[in-house]
């Protein structure tokens, strides 16, 4: 056999080594192809070819090394068209699968309460104050309790068992320090101040199923001339009525508050009251203080108590929380536990 046979045999070898479906195609380059390879040694043949064949010997060499190197590149191409399709087939997405939907947030029920007391009053046209300038959750003993008519020595301080920072700066027990806070700043030549408050305050009282050490108030204060406690009953009645329906009734019970004299309690009755209800039949629940603020808190914050008149409110969305839901432990509300919160869905969340 001539060197050209051998040439022609190693092609037809490589060939079908090349096309068998298992094949390493990188292990038959260097087999046939390499510096080693089969080719290289045939071609140590072409010193025994007489010099006048050398050049067609060479040719065929040359040839066959092509042949070889495009058949392996070809083949290379096939094969990784073919993973490609087969990891196609593999990651087909089924469209028509139902879809996993990712647990959505919602807004917290306290939240939702408080928004609802906002845009109630927002309504009416009350400011919401609830910066951290006019509303600090970090306040002075001043504005929480001396500008409330509370000063050091009262035994009313009692009532709110108090975080202090310092003798001088505490948590806010109340959020009616944003009273005096807006008042001070108010110029009455622009009308009459009506502004709720709503925020965060803090109790040094041990948590149980009534008690938590931080919950929450909404204040209300209006001030104008002729500001009369009718004012203020049918700006709670309008209140409790947005939240808990039209058909409850409001009462209020006389009371004590330093900051407000008189002072009320303000109850609302559980069931809804029709023309047709007993006045003894009816079950009140307390949910809130209010009253006509203080001579003395006008004074402080530089309002002439002869000319102008106010009444104040506080109520606490926690406890209206605890009575619509029927929740019987105000912890729920601060555990964070997505099972319980995700019960007070409120629509279009
Ligand atoms: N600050 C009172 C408290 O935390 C609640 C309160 C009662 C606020 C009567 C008022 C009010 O503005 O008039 O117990």
């Amino acid at each position: 056999m001539t060197l050209v046979d051998d040439l022609k045999a190693l092609r037809q070898q490589a060939q079908e080594h090349i096309e068998d479906r298992n094949a390493d195609l990188e292990q038959l380059r260097i087999e046939y192809l390499g510096r080693k390879g089969q080719l290289t040694k045939l071609l140590k043949g072409m010193k025994d070819v007489p010099a006048a064949d050398r050049k067609t010997v060479g040719q065929v060499g040359n040839e066959v090394r092509e042949f070889i190197a495009n058949t392996l590149a070809e083949r290379q191409k096939q094969k990784a068209a073919a993973e490609l399709d087969r990891q196609l087939a593999a990651e087909t997405i089924d469209v028509t699968l139902p879809g996993s939907s990712p647990i959505q947030g919602q807004t917290h029920v306290l939240q939702q309460i408080m928004d609802e007391i906002e845009s109630h009053f927002l309504g009416m046209g009350f400011q919401v104050i609830d910066d951290p300038v006019d509303s600090p959750e970090v306040e002075t003993d001043e504005y929480n309790f001396e500008r409330e008519n509370l000063p050091k020595d009262h035994p009313a301080r009692d009532m709110q068992d108090t975080f202090y920072v310092t003798p001088e700066i505490l948590l806010r027990t109340q959020t009616s320090p944003v009273q005096s806070r807006v008042l001070e700043k108010h110029d009455f030549s622009k009308g009459p101040l009506k502004m709720i408050a709503p925020g965060k305050v803090y109790r040094r009282d041990t948590d149980d199923a009534t008690h938590s050490h931080q919950f929450h108030q909404v204040e209300g204060l209006v001030v104008g001339e002729n500001v009369t406690m009718a004012d203020l009953k049918g700006t709670l009645l309008s209140i409790m009525q947005e939240l808990f329906g039209e058909k409850h009734q409001i009462r209020l019970r006389p009371s004590y508050f330093p900051f407000t004299e008189p002072s009320v309690e303000v109850d609302v009755s559980w069931d809804e009251v029709t023309p047709d209800t007993k006045p003894e039949d009816i079950r009140w629940i307390e949910v809130l203080g209010a009253g006509m603020t203080h001579p003395n808190v006008l004074k402080m914050d530089g309002v002439d108590p002869e000319k102008y008149s106010a009444f104040a409110f506080g109520l606490g969305p926690d406890r209206f929380a605890m009575l619509k839901y029927g929740v019987e432990d105000i912890r729920q509300f601060y555990l964070n536990d997505v099972r319980f919160l995700s019960q007070f869905n409120r629509k279009g969340n």
